[in-house]
């Protein structure tokens, strides 16, 4: 009760602050954290609607700012926006038209949740495996990821697999993550890069 991050008082900050929705104060937060996001890199939103972390983005960097999801993201000045699934080759042909450089991808994508825990945990790993993929095959050699997840069946497997790809590999929780959830945020720093594949990333 009364805690800064209880759900009413986020909700009637970001409506003050005029952010589309509350987690742009996840974003905001995990920057301040892990200072993933430099000021002139240039970031792939996935899963990006309403577009609270593009608002966010906005501030934190210069570069090219492109958001992806599966519904439509109502205008922002100087951002690319594609409307459609990320997993879909002919999305990610056009990502890669529109964003040839990218510097770090964050990905807050969540599939419908079905009210099944185990089956919307395998669907939940499903769709972070693609978006680590992506990430794996747009990022530059030290670029970063942070990718929302939930901790549960296979989500070991899934830290591993990014272990393997960045230098930098950290899971915590939000500050504006609410009470009981099992939410968390991959923090994966300094991408290895195709190149050097063969060298041993850091232990986390
Ligand atoms: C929690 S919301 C993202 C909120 C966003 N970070 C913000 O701050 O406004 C999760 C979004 O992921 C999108 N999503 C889920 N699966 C997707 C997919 N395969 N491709 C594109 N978007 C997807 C959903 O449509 C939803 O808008």
């Amino acid at each position: 009760m009364g805690s800064q991050w209880s759900k009413d008082s986020v909700y009637k900050r970001a409506v003050r602050d005029g952010y589309r929705a509350r987690s742009a104060y996840k974003l905001i937060d995990i920057n301040e954290r892990y200072n993933v996001i430099r000021t002139t890199d240039n970031v792939l939103d996935l899963g990006a609607a309403p577009g609270s972390w593009l608002q966010v983005l906005k501030s934190m960097t210069e570069g090219h700012l492109c958001g992806v999801d599966l519904n439509p993201i109502v205008h922002l000045d100087n951002v690319t926006t594609i409307t459609g699934d990320f997993t879909d080759p002919a999305v990610q042909t056009k990502i890669r038209e529109v964003m040839p450089v990218v510097n770090v991808v964050i990905c807050d994508a969540a599939p419908h949740l079905s009210g099944s825990k185990s089956f919307d945990q395998v669907r939940v790993m499903a769709l972070n495996e693609e978006a680590l993929d992506l990430a794996v095959s747009l990022l530059n050699q030290g670029g970063n990821m942070v990718m929302k997840s939930f901790q549960g069946t296979d989500f070991n497997d899934l830290l591993d697999l990014v272990k393997q790809k960045f230098y930098f590999v950290r899971v915590i929780r939000s500050v504006a993550t609410r009470k009981g959830s099992t939410e968390c945020y991959i923090i994966a720093k300094n991408f290895i890069g195709a190149a050097n594949d063969d060298r041993k990333p850091h232990e986390s």
